[in-house]
């Protein structure tokens, strides 16, 4: 069968979402979505807990059928071409698909066989994958004795083994500590680059930013708000810098200072004494660059610099005007991207 609707090829899209419902009995997990992720970049769908995104996922997999709206994956029709879709779509859940009793090795060529590689290529793809994924030295160990980290990059392997043109990934890192997360976001970074085109949920605003250039959010089944991360970061106010001097005395007299500053457009300070920092609310790169030269011109000796980006509920509350459905929780503070002084 021919490819219906437009060839990802031709018009550069390669995930169409057009009218997108799905209920279940009175919840509507999806209540009409559109979207549009463009061929060899990554969409974040952001949303919290409850807002649809594993629905549709599974829809976009063909794992589900939905009550109405139509969807293409890299050109083949979700409702009518699904066994052609499947074959060049790879998927990582929340939850690791992998085996747990089978070494790590075990799984790939397996699902490689499934996927109807010969034995021989099923072979050299697992050998490949596992070295790709720093996961060689354990290929011979179960599943089950891997740490989170190693888990997940099993299963981002695991999804790669078909070389698929579009790659879901459903809150890839949900449940991972900081250091691990990093780690997958490494490995989500060299497949885009790669050029797969990735469609991932995620209910961080930072993950987003990691990883997608632009970014879907829904709550409740409805998208309410899309556009390039950059411009939506922007919407929501941007990033807080969080100065820490060493010696907390100069806490207020910093403060102080920088609200003195004059950086055009720079909003006022505000002192977590409990923290032992001073917090910057930055709108630019440059502001940034200001406030950090402002700092060492004045010889303050500091114990950490550090950016922050809006919590997804943040951003919920400045783009809906209410905070999103479920509670959330802030990224854990590891993450956060150090900047050098
Ligand atoms: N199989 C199901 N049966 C009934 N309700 C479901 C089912 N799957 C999801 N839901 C409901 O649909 C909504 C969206 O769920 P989901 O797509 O899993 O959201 P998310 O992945 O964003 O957390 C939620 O209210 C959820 O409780
Ligand atoms: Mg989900």
């Amino acid at each position: 069968m021919t490819r219906i609707d437009n060839n990802a090829s031709d018009d550069g899209i390669a995930v169409t979402v057009r009218g997108m419902v799905k209920h279940y009995g009175e919840t509507k997990a999806l209540d009409g979505v559109d979207l549009d992720v463009r061929e060899g970049t990554v969409m974040g769908v952001l949303g919290p807990n409850g807002a649809g995104k594993t629905t549709l996922v599974r829809i976009l997999s063909t794992l589900l059928q939905p009550d109405a709206g139509q969807a293409t994956v890299a050109g083949y029709d979700v409702l009518r071409q699904p066994r052609q879709l499947r074959r060049v779509i790879g998927l990582t859940g929340q939850y690791a698909s992998v085996d747990e009793k089978l070494p790590g090795w075990e799984n790939l060529y397996m699902i490689g066989r499934l996927l109807d590689l010969p034995r021989k290529d099923a072979r050299r793809r697992a050998d490949e994958l596992l070295e790709r994924f720093s996961l060689t030295d354990a290929a011979k160990r179960p599943a089950s004795t891997y740490s989170g980290g190693m888990r997940r990059r099993l299963d981002l392997a695991a999804s790669m083994i078909g070389r698929p043109e579009v790659l879901f990934l459903d809150e890839p890192t949900t449940g991972l500590d900081p250091r691990t997360r990093n780690e997958v976001w490494d490995e989500v970074k060299t497949m885009v680059g790669g050029g797969v085109t990735v469609l991932l949920t995620t209910q961080y605003m930072e993950e987003a930013e990691q990883l997608a250039s632009e970014l879907t959010v829904v709550d409740r089944g409805k998208v309410i708000a899309g556009g390039v991360v950059d411009e939506l970061k922007a919407k929501v106010g941007g990033r807080t810098l969080r100065v820490r001097p060493a010696d907390p005395l100069q806490l207020r007299p910093l403060a102080g200072d920088l609200d003195q500053l004059g950086i055009t457009g720079l909003a006022s300070t505000t002192v977590d004494t409990q923290g032992g920092a001073v917090l910057v609310p930055i709108l630019s790169d440059e502001q940034l660059t200001a406030v950090v030269g402002a700092i060492t011109a004045r010889g303050i000796t500091l114990s950490s610099i550090t950016t922050e980006l809006p919590s997804l509920d943040e951003v919920f509350l400045s783009l809906t005007g209410h905070r999103a459905s479920a509670p959330q929780d802030a990224m854990p503070t590891e993450t956060r991207e150090e900047v050098a002084v």
